[in-house]
């Protein structure tokens, strides 16, 4: 694979950060992750209005503008030649050349930017789609600052790995009753033909693949109340579902062992993914 780190592609095995960066001592950093379908880019603007947005309240530099990091998204895709896939890309403070607390002077720091692509073929054909997730809940023990789109990704590292010890795909995170999001995805609940999600604030990420299916949901007149949901409330539910860059549209047919409807992925959820894929692609 070529990568591309602060301004140059190489091979992956040439690729080299200081053992300083902040993103590695202390996950002082941010990233996305965007698909690539056919080709070609899903919302990249998204992901560059929101890359902005976490650098910002995190009072980094972005040091690279939106045109360049378009570029370079399709330079790897083009010389990785992924046809279905990711794109990671990384923004981390840097370092001086020492560990402190403290921010280094932003004036005579350089961010460490990373960009590497992951080759999915069948992501959009995605059987797990077609079967639909099993998910547990579990407490929602992260900081208070999920509105942004840091690094800090242990606690949802182990809420996955918790999820596959009970022999379940994914988690969904419990704060105060109601449910935040997935360990690497937004959550919903259907009943009848309301799709409820909980609104946007600092205690969820706003998902770039949230916000184009909730307009398409309108636009398909589909009703949308967003809103907070107990996990009582979901097992309940008619359906589930997830959205993320990296799954689209993921039914969740079970939760905590209790079979949502019929226990099949049902019809809202499929219906968004076709609608959000033949939308998007
Ligand atoms: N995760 N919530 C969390 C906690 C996430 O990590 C993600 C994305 C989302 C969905 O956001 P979007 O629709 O913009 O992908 C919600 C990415 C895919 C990841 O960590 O791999």
């Amino acid at each position: 694979r070529t990568v591309y780190v602060n301004g140059e592609y190489l091979p992956e095995t040439e690729a080299s950060i200081s053992i300083f960066d902040r993103g590695f001592l202390m996950a002082d950093g941010v990233y996305e992750v965007t698909s690539v379908l056919d080709g070609k880019l899903i919302d990249f603007d998204g992901h560059a209005v929101r890359l902005s947005r976490s650098l910002n309240e995190l009072e980094m530099n972005n040091p690279i503008s939106k045109a360049d990091l378009l570029e370079v998204h399709r330079e790897l895709v083009r010389l990785n030649e992924i046809e279905e896939g990711l794109i990671y890309l990384q923004i981390t403070r840097g370092s001086d050349g020492d560990r402190d607390f403290a921010f280094p002077d932003p004036e005579t720091t350089v961010p460490t930017i990373v960009l590497f692509t992951q080759n999915k073929p069948g992501l959009a054909d995605s059987p797990a789609a077609k079967r639909g997730a099993k998910i547990i809940s579990i407490d929602d023990i992260r900081w208070g600052r999920r509105d942004i789109k840091t690094v800090q990704l242990l606690y949802p590292s182990m809420g996955k790995m918790m999820a596959k010890k009970a022999g379940c795909d994914d988690a969904w995170m419990v704060e105060d009753g109601f449910v935040t999001e997935g360990t690497s995805n937004n959550a919903y609940i259907v009943k009848g033909n309301k799709i409820i999600t909980r609104a946007l604030s600092n205690d969820i990420l706003h998902g770039i693949t949230r916000a184009a299916v909730l307009r398409f949901a309108r636009e398909a007149q589909m009703e949308v109340e967003e809103r907070n949901f107990t996990i009582d409330e979901a097992k309940q539910a008619d359906e589930a579902f997830t959205t993320s860059a990296s799954a689209f549209v993921m039914p969740v047919v079970e939760i905590d062992g209790v079979a949502l409807g019929d226990g099949t992925p049902g019809r809202v959820a499929p219906r968004l993914r076709e609608i959000y894929l033949d939308e998007m692609r």
